[in-house]
């Protein structure tokens, strides 16, 4: 069933397990000093953010917030609800870093970095595993990015098809007879 709904593998839990591994490195290295605050954005990113928060080796705090924006279609409607949202009373001692399994329009990360600013947020920073530069409606880009990825539709670790397969452990492109099938 799912090898019918699968055109390629994009990116590989080796690739994977790799490019975690790398962000890992640099963001441990830059926020040693700092005090640092993971975001993640649910539901997409959790896998990754998993993955992520143990190779990195400094110490940290974990919030988590989720955002909507895509209605039931494939296009971002570019307006950003929160539907989870935190709140603590240190905000201007925090360094927040922005979880995300993927930028698309990138119409979330951008709302979601002038809303830690608004609440008055030390730094904020944001952290992808992909990113599809082509399908940018606002100008924004991500300061962490795992790898770059064409404009195909792609689903697992994390990302949905239809609310399904998140919990595959790689990315994969959707294939077209799928797509066909349920009018996309
Ligand atoms: C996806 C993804 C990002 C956002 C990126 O989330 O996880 O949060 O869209 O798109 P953008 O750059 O166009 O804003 P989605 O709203 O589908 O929710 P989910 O994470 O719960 O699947």
């Amino acid at each position: 069933m799912l090898e019918s709904i699968i055109k390629r593998v994009l990116v590989s839990e080796e690739e994977i397990k790799s490019i975690v591994c790398r962000l890992g490195q640099e963001i441990t290295r830059d926020y040693a000093d700092k005090n640092l605050v993971i975001v993640s954005v649910l539901k997409g990113s959790v896998m990754f953010t998993v993955d992520l928060a143990k190779q990195i080796n400094t110490v940290c705090e974990m919030e988590f917030v989720r955002t909507y924006s895509y209605g039931n279609g494939t296009e971002s409607t570019g307006k950003v609800q929160m539907l989870v949202d935190f709140d603590r009373p240190d905000f201007a001692e925090c360094d927040f870093l922005v979880i995300e399994d993927i930028v698309d329009s990138g119409n979330t990360l951008k709302y979601l970095v002038e809303h830690l600013l608004a609440k008055g947020a030390k730094s904020v920073k944001t952290c992808t595993l992909l990113d599809k530069p082509s399908r940018r409606k606002v100008d924004f880009n991500p300061d962490y990015v795992g790898t770059v990825i064409p404009d195909e539709f792609v689903f697992g670790y994390g990302l949905d098809l239809f609310e399904k397969y998140r919990d595959i452990p790689y990315v994969a492109v959707v294939s077209p007879e799928y797509l066909e099938s349920r009018n996309l």
